[in-house]
């Protein structure tokens, strides 16, 4: 018989939304359906000022807590940033590094990623790191020469035991609140790609145990099929993880494929 998958990987990015009764509530709804799903791996991902309101409301549940950003240094003079040590503190085990929305609007380069996901390492956090290219790199047929310089830069010096604790989330920037997201064979022919390329630099033991998820416009109407492709393992869900029902949804559906033998 073929071994199960292991159950699929959800986190919601609830970017720069609800105030902090609204991330309590729907954290609350969360956690309270997620018995339903238990077999899956669900992380929130509130701005900062709600992780602490989110935490209360998960607490004693199965849900995990992430951040959406971090600075690279554990403390100091640097207004407006978060370190990885504070982040640990307020309850974290994940934390987003170069979505692309930092990069986009906010400057971030893959040599910043790098220094953000080893500095989340270091203060025991997993970082969930984000890669993708833009629509006129894929209109140009260069989306895996992209996808690879941004991971060639991103995880450059990472050892073995580093790359085991990255998660790695492939966003095509098209996709992103768009609602046209990328079709299953699209999004697979990037995530084995990806595999391919950690199988290369650190074996086949730290590639095939590699957590891929995939976002952009993930609903629970596509999360089946998505989740049906081998080298999917899960979602980074924006929009759509700002609704209890469709957030779970997705879980449910990803399950639903999780369950069929591939
Ligand atoms: P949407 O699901 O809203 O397209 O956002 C995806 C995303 O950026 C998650 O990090």
């Amino acid at each position: 018989m073929t071994p199960m998958r292991p159950g699929p990987f959800v986190a919601g990015n609830w970017k720069m939304h609800l105030k902090l009764s609204e991330a309590g509530e729907l954290a609350g709804k969360i956690a309270a359906a997620v018995p339903e799903v238990s077999e899956a791996t669900i992380v929130l991902i509130p701005p900062f000022t709600a992780l602490n309101a989110v935490a209360g409301a998960i607490a004693g549940s199965d849900v995990g807590l992430g951040a959406q950003d971090l600075f690279w240094d554990d403390q100091g003079a640097f207004t407006g940033e978060v370190s990885g040590p504070m982040l640990k503190d307020a309850g974290c085990a994940y934390v987003l590094v170069g979505h692309s929305e930092r990069r986009q609007l906010f400057g971030e380069t893959d040599e910043t990623v790098n220094r953000k996901a080893r500095a989340a390492l270091a203060a025991g956090l997993s970082p969930i790191v984000c890669v993708g290219e833009v629509l006129a790199e894929r209109d140009a047929g260069r989306t895996l020469e992209r996808i690879d310089g941004q991971l060639a830069r991103g995880f450059g010096g990472f050892s073995r035991p580093e790359i085991e604790r990255v998660i790695i989330a492939y966003e095509p920037v098209w996709a992103i609140g768009t609602g046209r997201t990328a079709s299953p064979g699209q999004a697979e022919e990037v995530h084995a790609h990806i595999r391919k390329r950690l199988e290369d630099s650190y074996g086949n033991d730290a590639a095939s145990c590699a957590i891929i998820l995939y976002g952009g416009s993930v609903k629970p109407a596509n999360s089946y099929p998505l989740f049906r492709e081998k080298n999917i393992d899960g979602f980074l869900v924006g929009g759509a993880s700002l609704d209890a029902d469709s957030f779970i949804g997705i879980a449910r559906e990803a399950l639903r494929a999780c369950r069929e033998e591939k």
